[in-house]
């Protein structure tokens, strides 16, 4: 049996939040349209006490949004809540997602208060939440430094207090993959009705884990991921929704699946990218321009001969037309003899050898060889003769 993870999608909160990077409505809503269609199962659509901007853009997507649940950020603070039911009461599925700081250097530094006064911050704002919506996520901000066994009697009273979520968010992105593991898997067997909640994973990216830290949460127990398109976010990122799709679409073995149409990944990125002013770097997994290239002799060479020598998963499962065969002065004859058959020319051994050290030639002072400098690199091969 196989157990669905809820695919939560903050980029256009967490991940809007990035300098730079903010949209006007028209582009959220087209940002949210889009989610909507690939399959996520709720959009953090803003943070609506936060500027009148923002109420106005929770307030649009609430309207737009047909399937997935949207969900708008609060503070554990009355006001924040109001504003944030008024902004979702267009939403066929709305949700709150209210809470506070738990860990000891949050308690002290930010709130100057002291364990308990912070569980019943919560418990309040957890309830006065549930007297707008139903479904009401709690965020234990900061969780991942949080004390363990108050983090446990944390959960334990939010949860009698309503909440259908709580988040455990790795704010600074501290955490390794088998501190996650344990710490959650320490939350399902101690708290004693976790079962009525489902556990939530928040991570970031300060020390590039925040997949592994979700992936180690899940298979704890946690059944919700909160992630962003190409993995934007505040400082190095979150968690990033494309490479969580995909681990869970090759790693059937985990026993875990979402509702993702994976397809959509690409295009999806391209938009964020584009309408976000945020480039992805070449070497991102699943989605950058090299995820699917390859350019040396024997990835090419082994490539060719069958794709899963090279690829997990095929381009076209992600959105991406085909696979590249790049070719460098690092390029193998498989490769050129490739590439010169798609061009219409057909080489015997020894015409491929000569072509190819006039193309190693070139290769060596161009970094790229395409299409454009092989033709006439043929047509003064064919002169020579
Ligand atoms: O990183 C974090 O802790 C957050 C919360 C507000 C959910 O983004
Ligand atoms: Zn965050």
């Amino acid at each position: 049996m196989s157990d669905k993870i809820y695919i939560f999608d903050t980029t256009l909160r967490d991940g809007e939040q990035v300098p730079g990077c903010q949209l006007n409505l028209e582009e959220k809503l087209m940002i949210a349209r889009q989610l909507d269609l690939l399959g996520v199962d709720i959009i953090e659509a803003g943070f609506p006490v936060s500027s009148p901007g923002d109420f106005k853009s929770v307030e649009g997507i609430s309207k737009v949004v047909e399937n997935a649940t949207v969900c708008g950020l609060t503070r554990a603070v009355k006001n924040d809540i109001e504003v944030a039911a008024q902004a979702l009461k267009f939403a066929r599925k709305p949700r709150i997602h209210t809470g506070i700081g738990s860990s000891d250097i949050h308690i002290q530094y930010k709130f100057n208060s002291n364990r308990d006064e912070i569980l019943q911050r919560g418990v309040e704002a957890v309830k006065y939440a549930k007297t707008f919506v139903e479904d009401v996520e709690f965020y234990a901000e900061d969780a991942g430094r949080a004390d363990l066994e108050f983090l446990a009697r944390l959960t334990e009273a939010v949860i009698k207090a309503g909440a259908t979520v709580v988040n455990l968010p790795d704010t600074t992105g501290y955490l390794m993959p088998h501190q996650m593991y344990d710490r959650v898997h320490y939350l399902m067997n101690n708290v004693p009705n976790v079962d009525k909640a489902i556990l939530s994973m928040h991570n970031h990216n300060d020390l590039g884990m925040a997949t592994a830290n979700t992936i180690a949460g899940i298979r704890a127990g946690a059944r919700q991921v909160e992630v962003t398109i190409n993995g934007i976010g505040e400082r190095a990122g979150n968690t990033s929704l494309e490479e969580v799709a995909m681990i869970l679409k090759v790693h059937k073995d985990l026993g875990l699946y979402s509702d993702i149409k994976t397809e959509m990944l690409n295009p999806l990125s391209k938009l964020v990218s584009q309408t976000m002013r945020m480039p992805v770097q070449a070497n991102k997994a699943v989605v950058g321009r090299n995820a699917f290239a390859h350019s040396s002799g024997i990835h090419q060479d082994g490539f060719l001969k069958h794709q899963e020598n090279y690829e997990i998963m095929t381009p076209q499962e992600v959105g991406i037309d085909k696979s590249d065969i790049v070719l460098t002065a690092r390029s193998g004859r498989h490769a050129l003899k490739h590439r010169l058959e798609i061009l219409g020319f057909k080489l015997d051994k020894a015409k491929l050898d000569e072509a190819y050290h006039q193309f190693l030639e070139l290769a060596d002072s161009i970094k790229e060889v395409n299409d454009k400098d092989l033709v006439p690199l043929m047509k003064q091969l064919a002169e020579v003769e």
